[in-house]
């Protein structure tokens, strides 16, 4: 009996398991090699050979830095004032502690303790990732960081008008939609001189029946349901499902929902997908400190002396002098390295004494803009936004300080649950933000409660924390605003020059601060590398 090609796969895969078969079915060209990862990163080879680099900040930029230099042969070290790797990257759990800068309104603040149950987290940093963030989502392959949906539009999310109205978000949004699509139908009779011949008018009419769920003869009445029922479907006549009456066009108008959350889906980084790492976006950060080192025993984590809080920076011609103080002790020592990566958020290094850099990189420094904003977290004892409004997952929004709650994404139909209730930026921040953590956990209970009366009652949520990111000493603001225009682009232009500009460059700023994805992990990254290339060819590669 001659052999058959399938013999001789089963042949292989006995001796040489699945990576056997594989490869034999590439040679035969049966499979293509897989397509080149979405985003790939090395820095040369040996590149480093023994030279060192002093990085400031065991955030996402300062890890992804240490770890990529590691590789290419540099020695890191890595020095980070707290006791925790990962900056605004954390992950607050049972037992967790912090506690904030005074403020005018609350001078003495409280250390503040999670009381969570255990398994329940907040995310007081980020707590999401587009699908189109290539390089965290590499690092997330790369050291197999298990993700999971992240739910950021669910259209059983409420909307919280300005006008006191509280509605699901489907009701606003395809309300809306209806009227509008009704509105322009209107163009097909109308003796407008349009910019359209009368067949595209035709077809603009067909168009807009699909899209606002129109009847045949333009008028829009939620017929369809989109916008939800008021009594569901069910057998028999007795159970025609009855659609909720649609809004009208002006009703919508009024309420100002339009203004800043109903179309917030749309903006590119929160277009669906998006994920979050299973069991906390700090999962994210464990991966780069469980990395083998290079050159010697342990891992990346080992490169990390925390506690360490960096005072001065001296960028001469042949290396740069650091030094810092060894907050459980008081001691300054110097540390001195052939390179600087510094992932300093600039409300902190402007006010840092800096030698050997240009007057004009510590002004850019202090102009860059900065965005305050603060979280809540509370734990629930019963998921009542499940089994009383059919959410799972997403966000409610609301014109009151807290902005926001974020239903969690994970744990469906479990007995309890841990709620963001409160996640504001800009102006609401500065309103919310300095208030006394008391009197923050009691405005997010009333203003959440004019969503969900059960934020009333501490026996079904409590266990309340307030973070506010400016009022952490080593972060000091939340993210740079990377759309607040000429400012940040000028302030940016500078502070991402390698220093010096002539001769060899030995100090670099890094951290999503400098970058136009600014408030995500993505900027770190791409910080990281930018320094990194630098360091290892003084050049820069192409940033897409
Ligand atoms: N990445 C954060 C978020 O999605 C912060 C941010 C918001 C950053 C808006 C830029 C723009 O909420």
């Amino acid at each position: 009996m001659p052999t058959t090609r399938r013999d001789l796969l089963n042949a292989m895969a006995k001796l040489g398991g699945a990576g056997a078969v594989y490869e034999t079915l590439t040679a035969w060209n049966f499979l293509k090699p897989p397509p080149a990862m979405a985003q790939s990163f090395e820095l040369p080879k040996d590149s480093g050979n023994g030279q060192t680099v002093a990085i400031l900040g065991a955030g996402v930029s300062g890890l992804c830095a240490a770890y990529e230099l590691d590789k290419a042969g540099y020695k890191c070290t890595v020095l980070e004032p707290t006791r925790r790797a990962g900056g605004r990257c954390w992950t607050i759990r049972r037992g967790d502690r912090f506690q904030e800068m005074p403020s005018d309104a609350e001078p003495n603040p409280p250390v503040q303790e999670c009381t969570f149950d255990d398994g329940l987290y907040l995310n007081a940093g980020p707590g999401r990732i587009p699908h189109h963030h290539v390089r965290v989502l590499k690092y997330c392959r790369d050291f197999g960081v298990a993700l999971e949906p992240y739910i950021f539009a669910s259209r059983a999310n409420l909307i919280h008008s300005k006008d006191g109205k509280t509605w699901p978000l489907r009701r606003p949004l395809y309300d809306l939609q209806g009227r509008i699509a009704e509105l322009l139908d209107h163009c097909k009779s109308s003796d407008l001189e349009l910019p359209a011949s009368k067949e595209e008018l035709e077809s603009l009419h067909d168009m807009l029946v699909q899209f606002g769920g129109l009847s045949g003869n333009g008028t829009y009445s939620n017929a369809q349901a989109r916008a939800g029922y008021v009594k569901g479907q069910g057998p028999g006549v007795a159970f025609k499902g009855v659609p909720e009456t649609a809004l009208q066009l002006n009703e919508i108008l009024n309420s100002e929902v339009w203004n800043n959350w109903l179309f917030r889906d749309a903006i590119i980084y929160w277009q669906t997908s998006l994920m979050q790492p299973t069991g906390g976006m700090d999962m994210f950060v464990r991966g780069f400190l469980r990395q083998p080192l290079r050159g010697q025993l342990g891992t990346l984590e080992g490169l990390i002396r925390y506690g360490a809080e960096a005072k001065t920076i001296l960028v001469g011609n042949n290396g740069v002098t650091v030094t810092y103080k060894d907050l459980s002790n008081g001691n300054v020592y110097p540390l001195t390295a052939d390179y600087c990566i510094s992932t300093i958020p600039m409300p902190i290094f402007k006010d840092m004494t800096v030698t050997g850099v240009e007057d004009s990189f510590m002004r850019a420094a202090a102009v860059l803009p900065v965005t305050p904003s603060g979280k809540v977290g509370w734990q629930a004892e019963n998921r009542f936004w499940e089994k009383n409004y059919d959410i799972y997952g997403g966000i409610s929004w609301t014109n009151a300080d807290i902005d926001q709650i974020w239903y969690p994404s994970d744990g469906y139909l479990q007995q309890k649950g841990a709620l963001t209730g409160a996640y504001m930026s800009g102006v609401k921040a500065t309103n919310f933000n300095p208030l006394p953590v008391q009197t923050r956990l009691n405005r997010a209970r009333t203003q959440g409660a004019q969503l969900h009366p059960e934020f009333n009652d501490a026996a079904i949520v409590d266990h309340g924390l307030a973070i506010a990111w400016e009022r952490m000493q080593f972060e000091r603001f939340a993210w740079a605003n990377s759309g607040a225009g000429a400012a940040f682009d000028t302030a940016v232009q500078v502070l991402a020059r390698p220093q010096p500009t002539v001769g060899t460059k030995r100090f670099f700023v890094a951290g999503d601060q400098i970058t136009y994805w600014s408030g995500w992990m993505e900027g770190a990254i791409q910080a990281a590398w930018h320094a990194t290339c630098a360091i290892s060819s003084n050049a820069c590669p192409k940033l897409p």
